[in-house]
């Protein structure tokens, strides 16, 4: 009896230490070069999403906005939060890069376009990135420490059921929605 009960707290012990203290030592939080607000920029620049994140006509997709595109504006002052301060004298004033991370960043040998998706395919930016666009705080990117990826590709919990659109995107996670549409990538259409 007192051997079973040991064994089951043991048992107990060890997968909550593999279902949940895992996944938070597997992964570093590391905090972006600034916030940013997409919402702010949607309500009060009136700015839609391809100001920022233009595809272009022969379907590159252009990502995350160039730090010229943000002088554009914040050359003169918006208003006086302390973040827009950091904006301007941080990147604009010493003309320095915003060193962004992708969440959905996919490793090396993955082939992704976005003109496939969004012009041919027609699909909307929240099918894949969820409530992203907007959001009016960025949270801090988890890098896996083993892999160097972004915890945006396995996800954030060791049970991928009910992960929602943004939090993952495996390869089988590209296969599912291809399966629902019919679509037909071979090996060499997602690998490069
Ligand atoms: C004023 C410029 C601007 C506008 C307008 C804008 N974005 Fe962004 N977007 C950014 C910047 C800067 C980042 C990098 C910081 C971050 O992750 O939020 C970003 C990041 C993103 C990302 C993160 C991708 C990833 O995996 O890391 C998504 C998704 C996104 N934007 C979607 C949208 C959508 C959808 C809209 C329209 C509703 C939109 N954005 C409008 C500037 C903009
Ligand atoms: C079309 C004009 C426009 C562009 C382009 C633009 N912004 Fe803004 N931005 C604004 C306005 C308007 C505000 C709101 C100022 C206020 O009311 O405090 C703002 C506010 C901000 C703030 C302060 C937000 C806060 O919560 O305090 C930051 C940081 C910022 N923008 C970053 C960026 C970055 C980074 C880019 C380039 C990717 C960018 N902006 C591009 C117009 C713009
Ligand atoms: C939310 C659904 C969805 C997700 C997630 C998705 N795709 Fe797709 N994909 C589509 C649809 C729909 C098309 C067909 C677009 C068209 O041509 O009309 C497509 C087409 C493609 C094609 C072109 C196939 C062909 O030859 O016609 C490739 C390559 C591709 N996707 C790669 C990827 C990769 C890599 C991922 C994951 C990182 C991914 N897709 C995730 C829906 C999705
Ligand atoms: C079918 C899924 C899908 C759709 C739809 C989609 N994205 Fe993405 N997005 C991705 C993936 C996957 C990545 C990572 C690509 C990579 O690492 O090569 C990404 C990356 C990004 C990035 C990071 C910049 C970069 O380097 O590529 C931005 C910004 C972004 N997406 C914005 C958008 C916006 C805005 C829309 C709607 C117009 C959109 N996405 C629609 C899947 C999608
Ligand atoms: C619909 C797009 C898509 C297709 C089709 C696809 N892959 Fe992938 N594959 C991905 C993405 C995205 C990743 C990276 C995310 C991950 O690790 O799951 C990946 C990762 C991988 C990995 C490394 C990660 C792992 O799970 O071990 C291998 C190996 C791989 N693919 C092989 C293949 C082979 C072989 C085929 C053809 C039978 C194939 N893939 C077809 C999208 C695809």
């Amino acid at each position: 009896m007192r051997f079973t009960l040991f064994f089951a707290a043991g048992v107990a012990g060890a997968l909550a230490a593999g279902w949940l203290l895992f996944p938070r030592a597997l992964y570093q939080a590391e905090t972006q070069p600034l916030q940013f607000n997409h919402k702010m920029h949607k309500d009060k620049a009136g700015t839609e999403c391809s100001g920022c994140h233009e595809l272009l006509p022969d379907g590159q997709f252009a990502g995350i906005p160039k730090l010229e595109s943000c002088a554009m504006c914040h050359a003169e002052p918006q208003g006086s939060t302390q973040t827009e301060k950091q904006l301007v004298e941080n990147y604009v004033k010493p003309q320095r890069e915003i060193p962004w991370k992708v969440y959905l960043r996919q490793p090396a040998n993955v082939r992704f376009s976005h003109a496939v998706h969004t012009r041919q395919g027609g699909l909307k930016c929240e099918q894949c990135h969820g409530g992203h666009g907007d959001s009016e705080r960025i949270e801090p990117f988890y890098r896996n420490r083993i892999s160097g990826e972004s915890r945006n590709v396995w996800g954030p919990r060791m049970v991928r059921a009910g992960l929602r659109p943004g939090e993952a995107m495996k390869m089988g996670d590209c296969e599912s929605c291809h399966a629902g549409h019919n679509v037909l990538a071979g090996c060499l259409g997602c690998h490069q």
